[in-house]
């Protein structure tokens, strides 16, 4: 089946990179947010990526002018009834995303195709809230997605040969190198990430080094271009402590592997929002999340911080 039609939901810092290379890829592309500011801003977002691709001679004014008109906003999901690939994008979270991928199942055609950019949740958790686990796989995107070359098909026991086959000429046609990986915890590249990420940031917090030694020791010690830490801060620390949870879940002790500091958090998110914590915000300047459990999680934060005074979750001096 050849896929036309491409809807990304949510168009934050991965959703928006997503949204770009389709558009720019010849897709008509769809893109779905929560309400109108932040749909605003996600379009702000890929618009400017694509002018900075202009700037730096990657993209010419012609081809961003056709991207530009490939791609449209909605706040409603029901607009997604004619999509044949849906890119889902929205946080990190397990219980909206298996309720964004039962109602998807219920809006989108029969013939289309629901994936996840998930970087941690069992895609089969998400193929089960539907009626066509068949038609269900991971497409993980990296961020910066529009120069990052890599995609990771997740294939689940229930994926097809045709939807996998399908997701991969898409990506052929996005100009991505594909890996496909089986549906475990942090799929291939987070599974090797999450212990290196974990043992920096353990390393940071324990005053072994300072976090400019760390990040230049790996760089020039084995030319990763950039250093577990700041690797951190520009994924996202909310999305590293979902990883890093999901991941060491696997030896069935999560809390105890965590940082002290993520420990933190994971404690104040508490059991029932454990699963949404990547919704609340990192300190690191990525703070667009509009969740109701944020402000909660701040405000019990607020409270925890002063009254013991503790210095507040990292920011990025912390780091040093
Ligand atoms: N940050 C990374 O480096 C990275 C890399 C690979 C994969 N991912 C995964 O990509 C996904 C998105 O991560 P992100 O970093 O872009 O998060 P983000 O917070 O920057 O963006 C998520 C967006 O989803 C929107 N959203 C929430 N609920 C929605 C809904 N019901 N419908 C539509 N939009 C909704 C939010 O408003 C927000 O704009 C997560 O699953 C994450 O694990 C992240």
């Amino acid at each position: 089946m050849e896929i036309q039609r491409i809807g990304v939901i949510g168009v934050g810092l991965m959703g928006a990179g997503v949204a770009e290379v389709c558009a720019r890829a010849g897709y008509d592309t769809l893109v779905r947010e929560i309400n109108d500011e932040l749909l605003a801003k996600g379009l702000e977002r890929i618009e400017a990526s694509m002018q900075s691709a202009v700037q730096r001679g990657k993209l010419t004014a012609v081809d961003q002018e056709a991207a530009r008109s490939r791609v449209r906003g909605t706040t409603r999901l029901e607009d997604f009834a004619d999509r044949d690939l849906v890119i889902e994008a929205a946080i990190e979270d397990l219980h909206l995303k298996k309720e964004l991928f039962k109602q998807l199942d219920q809006i989108c055609p029969p013939h289309a195709i629901l994936t996840s950019n998930t970087s941690s949740i069992p895609i089969i958790q998400l193929a089960a809230a539907t009626q066509r686990p068949g038609r269900v796989l991971g497409m993980h995107f990296f961020n910066p997605v529009p120069t990052m070359q890599l995609i990771e098909l997740v294939r689940t026991l229930t994926t097809s040969d045709e939807a996998l086959e399908a997701v991969r000429a898409v990506g052929e046609r996005l100009g991505k190198r594909m890996i496909v990986s089986k549906d475990r915890a942090g799929f291939i590249v987070n599974y090797l990430l999450a212990p290196y990420l974990l043992d920096a940031i353990h390393m940071l917090e324990q005053g072994f080094a300072s976090k400019e030694d760390i990040d230049v020791g790996m760089m020039l010690g084995t030319s990763y271009p950039m250093g577990p830490l700041t690797l951190s801060d520009f994924s996202g620390l909310d999305t590293v402590l979902t990883l890093l949870m999901c991941c060491s879940r696997r030896s069935k002790s999560h809390g105890s592997l965590l940082p002290r500091s993520c420990a933190r958090w994971w404690r104040l998110a508490g059991s029932g929002a454990r699963a949404g914590v990547a919704s609340t915000t990192t300190r690191l300047g990525r703070n667009h999340r509009t969740n109701g459990r944020k402000q909660k999680i701040e405000e019990k934060e607020e409270k925890t911080s002063s009254s013991k005074g503790e210095s507040r979750w990292y920011n990025q001096k912390s780091w040093s």
